[in-house]
Formats: C-alpha cells, sequence, structure tokens
C-alpha cells in the first residue's frame, strides 16, 4: 500500500497499539460546518453526492478543519436503495421520504439487484477522487447502510422512532422479508468491494436502527445478514460494525470477524469490553447532545470516557451521528481533547 502518514485508525483496528487515541465524528461531513451549509444553499443533496468534486470538497472540510484522524466519504446509506430502483427524496429539514414502499411481492420483484459500476459509479469516483486528494493523510473511510436499516426505510418510506410497519412487515411476512434482506445483502457487497476496489480502507456499516429488534430477532433480521457481509469483506480492508443500541449483541457481533464494533452512550465501555472480548477494538461513545455543553464541560467528559476506555483498541468517536446545531469549536474541543489526552 502507498505510505500513509496518519494510520492510527488503521493500526487500532489491526489490534496494533498505538501511542495516542485515534478520533472521527459519525456524520462528520456535513450538517454542522458552514462550508457545507453553503454549499447546500447552491446545489441539491445528490448533486453533492453525485458530484465526485464536491463530495470530495466535503469529506475533506472536517480533515482540514477539525483535525479527525479519519475522512468518511460524503454520501448516504439512502444511495443503495435508490440504486435497486426505488425513488429516495431527501426532504429539507425532515429527512428521507420514499414514495414507493416495499409492502408485496410484487414490489420485491421490481427491485433490481444493480450493476454498481453502472448505478453507484459515481460513488467509486468520489473515493478515487478523494483517496487522491488525500493523498494519505488519513485512512478514507466507505460505508453502506445494514440490510435491515434499509429495509426499515424501504417498507417505512420514512424515519420513525419504531419503525413498526417495518416490523410488522418482518413478522407477517417473514418470507418476503428474508427475500429482501437477501437482495439488499448482495447489492451491499458488490457496493463494498465497489468501494475496495476505488480506495476505501476501512469499511463501516451503520445498522442505526439495530437497536429496535430484541435480542432473537436482531439475529433473525440484521445480524445473519451483516456476518455474510463482514465475511466477504473482511479479508480486505478491516470492518467496523456500528449497530445503535444493539448491546446485547456485541458478543455476537465481535465473533462475524469483524475488527471493530460502535457503541452508543448508553453502555458503560468497560461493560462493552466485556460482552465484545479483547479481540476487536471499540468506537465510540460519547453523547452527541454532549456537544452542546459547554467546552470545559466536554474536555472533562472526553477525558472520562477515554479513562473509562482505558488505553489501547478504542477508537474515540461520538455514539451516534454528531447534530447539525453543534458549534464548531466545540466539537473541535472534542477532537482535540482526544488528541491531546496524555496516558
Ligand atoms: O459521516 C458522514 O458525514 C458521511 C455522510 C453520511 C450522510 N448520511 C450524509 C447525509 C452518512 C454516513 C450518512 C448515513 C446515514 N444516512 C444513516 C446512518 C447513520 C445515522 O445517523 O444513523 C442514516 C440513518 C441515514 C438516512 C438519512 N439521510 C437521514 C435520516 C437523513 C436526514 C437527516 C440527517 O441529516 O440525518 C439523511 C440525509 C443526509 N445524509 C444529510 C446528510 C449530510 C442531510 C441532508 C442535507 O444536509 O441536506
Amino acid at each position: 500500500m502507498d505510505m500513509m502518514t496518519n494510520d492510527l485508525v488503521l493500526k487500532v483496528l489491526r489490534g496494533q497499539l498505538v501511542d495516542r487515541t485515534p478520533v472521527w465524528m459519525m456524520r462528520q461531513a456535513g450538517r454542522y460546518l458552514p462550508d457545507y451549509i453553503k454549499l447546500r444553499e447552491k446545489y441539491s443533496f445528490f448533486e453533492r453526492c453525485q458530484t465526485p468534486e464536491l463530495a470530495t470538497e466535503i469529506t475533506l472540510q472536517p480533515i482540514d478543519q477539525i483535525g479527525v484522524d479519519a475522512a468518511i466519504i460524503f454520501s448516504d446509506i439512502l444511495v443503495v436503495p435508490q440504486a435497486m430502483g426505488l425513488e429516495v427524496q431527501i426532504v429539507e429539514g425532515k429527512g428521507p421520504f420514499l414514495p414507493q414502499t416495499i409492502k408485496t411481492r410484487q414490489d420485491l420483484d421490481k427491485l433490481i439487484i444493480p450493476d454498481v459500476e453502472e448505478h453507484l459509479g459515481y460513488v467509486f469516483d468520489a473515493l478515487a477522487m478523494t483517496k487522491r486528494t488525500l493523498n494519505g493523510r488519513v485512512p478514507l473511510i466507505g460505508f453502506a447502510g445494514a440490510p435491515w436499516t434499509l429495509l426499515c426505510y424501504m417498507v417505512e418510506g420514512k424515519g420513525s422512532k419504531t419503525f413498526d410497519q417495518a416490523k410488522a412487515f418482518c413478522y407477517m411476512q417473514p418470507e418476503l422479508a428474508h427475500a429482501l434482506l437477501d437482495k439488499i445483502t448482495d447489492t451491499t457487497i458488490r457496493y463494498l468491494k465497489g468501494q475496495v476496489k476505488a480506495g476505501a480502507d476501512v469499511l463501516q456499516l451503520f445498522d442505526s436502527w439495530g437497536g429496535l429488534l430484541g435480542p432473537q430477532d436482531f439475529e433473525t433480521f440484521s445480524l445473519k445478514y451483516m456476518r455474510k457481509i463482514v465475511g466477504a469483506l473482511k479479508d480486505e480492508v478491516p470492518v467496523i460494525l456500528f449497530a445503535k443500541g444493539a448491546w446485547h449483541s456485541l458478543k455476537e457481533m465481535a465473533d462475524t470477524g469483524a475488527h471493530g464494533l460502535g457503541i452508543d452512550w448508553c453502555i458503560q465501555p468497560s461493560l462493552a469490553r466485556e460482552f465484545a472480548g479483547d479481540r476487536v477494538a471499540l468506537q465510540g461513545n460519547f453523547d452527541p447532545a454532549k456537544l452542546l455543553s459547554p467546552i470545559p464541560v466536554i474536555q472533562a467528559e472526553v477525558k472520562n470516557m477515554l479513562a473509562a476506555f482505558g488505553k489501547g483498541h478504542h477508537i474515540a468517536n461520538l455514539g451516534h451521528g454528531i447534530l447539525p446545531n453543534v458549534p464548531v469549536d466545540h466539537a473541535r474541543a472534542f477532537v482535540d481533547t482526544v488528541k491531546s489526552y496524555e496516558w
């Protein structure tokens, strides 16, 4: 591989010891940065995703302005349902809206397993351009939504606190649900392999709604499919699984062979370590809303978090995506406190 100036994240994911804990923030590209908000006024969401120059610029903003130790490509998990043939709208101030949802066998049969070069080639172009522009400064993270989380949006058509329609679909029509999850999984494996070919150094699967399922249903409708994806990619690049709220299954997630597990702020780092075992790196778990605290509070709480994880096998991060209303100097205080922590 080419030379990388800062490979702390890769080292931690490979189980190597490092002098300091690396740090990045989920959803760091976009949302709260003033330069991003300016671009949002000029270009639609999908224009930003589909224009490699814009996606590269947005991906690099937090590297240049906040000093994080990894870049995550600017895109969205919903580009996969879009490539499979569903219309996806991002409604300003409201979030995603998918007008044609999946409810019947006919709906499912209309979905394609896309040629990823043809339908998602713009993400690969963005990764390749970002990789060239980064020039080895930090690793580049590619990502996809976990099949369960994508099913939630494809069945329900929009965000929800409970995704009970998606659950009802799984419980009433399990065969159809599994056929849908299989189709998403096949597409995702092809998509992530393409991301690696285009230059992604690490992959993260976002199972934002994994924690809505009980442990048994999590295995049946989510982990089974993430296991297949990890199995297909883990020998190519390190893989991180982030299943928000699914702390009960950390051991099972570690057993997939994933290199890192993301955790949210509702579990103590020591307990997460006990569940996950010693082999994987843990990533997290600062409450994103705590970035709205005064800076001295952020600094103190970040130090508590680092001490709670202990030295090594940890990538500092938030426990979910950064909120749009976080002041930039608060995000910077989070990152700077991790970087200057003395063990
Ligand atoms: O980490 C990064 O900054 C890379 C970019 C990224 C986006 N979405 C950009 C985006 C990533 C990693 C995602 C993942 C994503 N998208 C998830 C999983 C992570 C999580 O937060 O749980 C989910 C559930 C989605 C679905 C989605 N897309 C929602 C709920 C929304 C609307 C509200 C919002 O900001 O989260 C989107 C749109 C979206 N995706 C925006 C951005 C920057 C906002 C649109 C805009 O800025 O115009």
